[in-house]
């Protein structure tokens, strides 16, 4: 057997199908691309258009089939049309990202209902949902992949932490749930747990040059995260080599977490 056959029966995602939420920036494009080049078809769901379509392009251009679904995850009607538009690409998924993803971060005595309400409908909801509607699929055929990408503030506070840190807590016990409901049909349900990340979602903090360099500092690692960094997690996760990883939080994060 050579290297390549080998790696290929571990990690290939060939013949798969992947639905990346967020996937037209950061983390879940990085995603989206790293699960596309590993084979799998890609769609892409998001707002923004042009994003969306710029992703679609480059993964395209690579020769990976790939698509794209315009939708306002913070709806639970938005979720429903978002999903049954991603299943009309390329079928039913056999990988569920979940990576679009809000912080608001209004001081604590500020935090109001309506930032509570849209941080919880696209953080923890839009995952549920999207859950629900994919999961039991996945059980029936055998195969599934659920990941949901939280954050270092589902286990501890950081920068107002607020509605942010409390959607992605829940998020880690939804993770939990979903494992406990559907691992025995095959569906492995998983969270990756950036740190600091230099994406636009936090473009306040990754423009100021000294925040940067403190928070580089606080890693083990000794930078602070990429998007491309979650690429073979990520793949890793989606495939096979993965079929006994359950239920898990896997920090990607330079070794923040423990530092
Ligand atoms: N960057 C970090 O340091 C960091 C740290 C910890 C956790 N995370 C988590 O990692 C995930 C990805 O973050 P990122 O840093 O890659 O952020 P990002 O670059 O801002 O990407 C967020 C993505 O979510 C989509 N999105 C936001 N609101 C949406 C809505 N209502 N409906 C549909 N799509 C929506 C965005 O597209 P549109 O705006 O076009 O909708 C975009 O594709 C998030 O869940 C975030 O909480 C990030």
């Amino acid at each position: 057997m050579t290297s390549q056959t080998y790696l290929s029966e571990l990690f290939s995602l060939d013949g798969r199908t992947a639905v990346v939420t967020g996937g037209s920036s950061g983390i879940g494009r990085a995603i989206a691309g790293a699960l596309a080049r590993a084979g799998a078809s890609v769609v892409a769901v998001a707002r923004k258009e042009a994003e969306l379509a710029d992703t679609v392009d480059e993964l395209t251009a690579d020769g990976c089939p790939a698509a794209w679904v315009s939708a306002d995850l913070g709806s639970r009607d938005g979720v429903r049309a978002a999903a049954e538009q991603a299943a009309e690409a390329f079928g039913e998924p056999d990988i569920l990202v979940n990576s679009a993803g809000i912080n608001l971060r209004p001081t604590m005595g500020e935090l109001g209902e309506e930032v509570w309400d849209t941080t919880m409908a696209v953080n923890l909801e839009a995952p549920f949902l999207l859950g629900q509607r994919f999961g039991p699929g996945m059980a029936e055929r055998g195969f599934g992949r659920i990941i949901h990408i939280t954050s270092q503030q589902a286990h501890r506070a950081f920068v107002q932490s607020g509605a942010y840190g409390v959607s992605k807590g829940a998020l880690e016990s939804l993770a939990r749930s979903q494992a406990e409901a559907w691992s025995p049909y095959g569906v492995t349900c998983n969270t990756l747990v950036p740190g600091f990340v230099m994406t636009p979602l936090n473009e306040r903090l990754s423009s100021d040059p000294e925040k940067v360099a403190a928070l580089a500092a606080r890693t083990m690692v000794g930078r602070n995260g990429l998007a491309d960094d979650f690429a073979g997690a990520a793949v890793f996760l989606a495939s096979r080599a993965s079929a006994y990883v359950t239920g898990q939080a896997l920090f990607v994060d330079g070794g923040l977490s423990v530092h």
